[in-house]
């Protein structure tokens, strides 16, 4: 599989593009700094320079031609202030939505949040606006008649994976290592079956691709 991945050097989308290179894929996307394309090459992932919210849908559209699928898995990261949340996390996604259209490429997984999460903290006004863009995004990209995956990650980590998850349509948001988030992403490009949902993956203690297969039956009943 050719897997087009927008975040290809953040936390979460350089070990997807890792995982897939190790079993022979071919992930590939877009950077912003020319020390994360040469570490990416290292490591066998080819990218090309490019920045989401300053290309046009035609350019996306270019650069994702003959791939299989594309992963949406870019975020502002609270840098930029709310314009950048707004552009990278709100429109974003849509905007590459549309590229995919137009490059013929129905598969497109996006990695949100749960969007329900931590509404009794009554946190900060740029965290209610990075939920409010998280939500914005999910519904333009439900709206489009592509195979769309939306996979909604509990807090991310750095711990190293144990491969073991909890996943499903309502979870408990805990917390997940960027790890298993990242082989739950690469085994849901495996199984295309699953599209037009909405999954919640946390912390958990079901191996990655056994959690993925009871999902899959439990919707065929
Ligand atoms: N942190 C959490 O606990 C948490 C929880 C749930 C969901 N999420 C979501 O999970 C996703 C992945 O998180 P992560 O930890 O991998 O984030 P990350 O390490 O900050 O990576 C985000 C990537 O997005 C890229 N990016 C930002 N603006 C861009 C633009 N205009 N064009 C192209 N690329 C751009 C960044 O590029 P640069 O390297 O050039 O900056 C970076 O590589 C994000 O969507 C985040 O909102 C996070």
């Amino acid at each position: 599989m050719k897997i087009f991945i927008i975040g290809v050097a953040g936390g979460v989308g350089r070990r997807i593009a890792k995982q897939l290179a190790r079993s022979g894929d071919e992930p590939v996307g877009l950077v912003r700094k020319p020390e994360q394309a040469e570490a990416l090459a290292a490591n066998g992932i080819q990218t090309t320079m490019g920045d989401v919210v300053a290309m046009s849908v035609d350019e996306l559209a270019e650069k994702m031609l003959g791939c299989d699928a594309v992963v949406y898995s870019a975020g502002a990261g609270g840098k930029g202030g709310p314009e950048a949340t707004t552009q990278v996390d709100g429109n974003g996604p849509g905007k590459l939505a549309a590229a995919a259209k137009r490059a013929g490429i129905r598969r497109f997984i996006l990695v949100s949040v749960f969007p329900e999460a931590w509404r009794e903290r009554h946190m900060n006004a740029s965290f209610e606006h990075y939920m409010v863009e998280k939500k914005r995004a999910e519904t333009e990209l439900v709206r489009t008649d592509l195979d769309w995956l939306i996979v909604r990650p509990s807090a991310l980590t750095n711990e190293p994976g144990t491969g073991r998850v909890d996943l499903g349509l309502a979870k408990i948001h805990t917390q997940i290592a960027r790890d298993d988030l990242a082989t739950t992403i690469t085994a849901l490009l495996r199984t295309p079956e699953l599209n037009r949902e909405i999954i919640e993956v946390t912390g958990g203690n079901i191996a990655v691709e056994a959690a993925i297969d009871t999902f899959k039956n439990a919707k065929r009943q």
